[in-house]
């Protein structure tokens, strides 16, 4: 019996862990599963645990309204030895690149446990962006001993660090799982507002929260989104705003009161994968969207320098576009207007997987404790 303990504490790392999760506990005579959530968020990961339906064994409800990051990592880092030392797992999961995801991979490397990464090898190659994000994921990768990469490019990356081929597993990755998971199960849109959007409209989804993009980047992105509702009366924003009051207070100040841009809550995982796949265009920075919206066939318009996830770049569904408000403007104008420059980017494309990462990640962690 494995005894594994996942960590987490995102809405993100929460959306994609859920089916590892859910898989391990399915092979109950094989794995002991421990969930340790360290709430670094609050309402955003409380919402994703009720609609996966996760039960937490462990929650060091550590959030403080706008912390900083040495509050995340001193506090996750104390919290998570004790639950360490005392449950003295085999294993420590952890995913991608969030600060619970280095302090989880620090504390179980001091506790000389061996980490698993779900989603490694990801790197932009640049220091800075996204920030801290970069770092965190390849001080994962230092500290790991098994490494899932969700792509041959993620596992390509992995090798040319030094990582032994044996030890990294290419299993897709997992958020395709979630988005299958949860495109089945029974919906109905639940409040006024979703039931009310505009059924003749053309939908674009945004969504933005990269420290990189704080003050003077998401200021030209709201005058953008102003100016695209303003020059088109026939489309409807919906912007579900994260609760950083770093975004949320710049958002609602600049967006507020435009009869074609719906500020909303952020939305639970249902109902924004509905209102994705309603959606004309995706105007994002964030990276779990990067992975969803291809596979749903909408373009998505990515507001950063650069991107970790290029695969559906090439692919041609996504592009990067800055944070320029020209470029936001004229980027989502041209997808609006040519239906040539739409339809060459509507294509359903996966790179990301098939919907069985979490299965693949489960054998690699039996195979590894064979061969150990
Ligand atoms: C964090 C991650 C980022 C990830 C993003 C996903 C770090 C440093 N950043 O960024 O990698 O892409 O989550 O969304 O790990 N807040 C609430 N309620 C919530 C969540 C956040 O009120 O449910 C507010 C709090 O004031 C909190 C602030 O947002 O202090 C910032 O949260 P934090 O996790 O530090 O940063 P994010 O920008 O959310
Ligand atoms: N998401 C959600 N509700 C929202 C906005 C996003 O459930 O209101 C989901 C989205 O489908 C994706 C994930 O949250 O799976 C992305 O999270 P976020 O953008 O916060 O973080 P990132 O992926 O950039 O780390």
């Amino acid at each position: 019996m494995i005894k594994v303990i996942a960590v987490f504490g995102t809405r993100p790392e929460a959306i994609k862990m859920a089916p590892v999760i859910h898989q391990l506990k399915m092979q109950k005579s094989k794995f002991k599963t421990v969930v340790c959530v360290t709430a670094q968020h609050r309402q955003m990961l409380d919402q994703v645990l009720k609609i996966f339906r996760l039960k937490c064994d462990y929650d060091l409800n550590i959030m403080q309204k706008a912390q900083s990051l040495y509050q995340i990592t001193t506090n996750g880092l104390l919290k998570l030895e004790e639950i360490f030392k005392k449950e003295k797992p085999h294993i420590v999961l952890v995913h991608g690149d969030t600060t619970t995801t280095l302090v989880a991979a620090l504390a179980a490397f001091y506790e000389k446990i061996p980490v698993g990464h779900v989603e490694a090898g990801l790197r932009s190659f640049d220091k800075f962006n996204p920030f801290p994000e970069e770092i965190n994921r390849r001080i994962a990768d230092v500290l790991a001993d098994l490494y899932f990469a969700p792509t041959p490019l993620s596992a390509r990356n992995l090798k040319r660090e030094g990582i032994l081929d044996k030890n990294i597993y290419v299993t897709g990755n997992t958020v395709i799982d979630a988005l299958l998971m949860a495109l089945k199960a029974p919906y109905q849109a639940k409040s006024r507002q979703l039931k009310s959007l505009a059924a003749g409209k053309k939908i674009i989804l945004v969504t933005v929260h990269r420290r990189e993009n704080w003050g003077t980047p998401l200021k030209n992105i709201c005058t953008a989104l102003a100016q695209i509702a303003d020059r088109y009366p026939d489309v409807q924003i919906i912007y579900p705003v994260h609760l950083n009051p770093q975004v949320k207070n710049v958002v609602y100040a600049g967006l507020t009161g435009r009869a074609n841009i719906l500020l909303c809550e952020p939305l639970d995982y249902l109902d924004f994968v509905h209102v994705m796949k309603r959606s004309y265009m995706v105007v994002t920075d964030s990276g779990g969207l990067q992975e969803e919206a291809p596979s749903l066939g909408k373009p998505v318009l990515v507001l950063r320098q650069v991107t970790e996830r290029p695969e559906a770049v090439k692919a041609g569904t996504v592009r990067v576009i800055g944070t320029a408000t020209k470029a936001i403007y004229q980027e989502i104008s041209r997808l609006l207007s040519s239906k040539p420059a739409y339809q060459k980017m509507a294509n359903a494309v996966n790179p990301y997987g098939d919907g069985r990462a979490s299965e693949r990640i489960a054998k690699a962690i039996l195979q590894y404790f064979h061969n150990k």
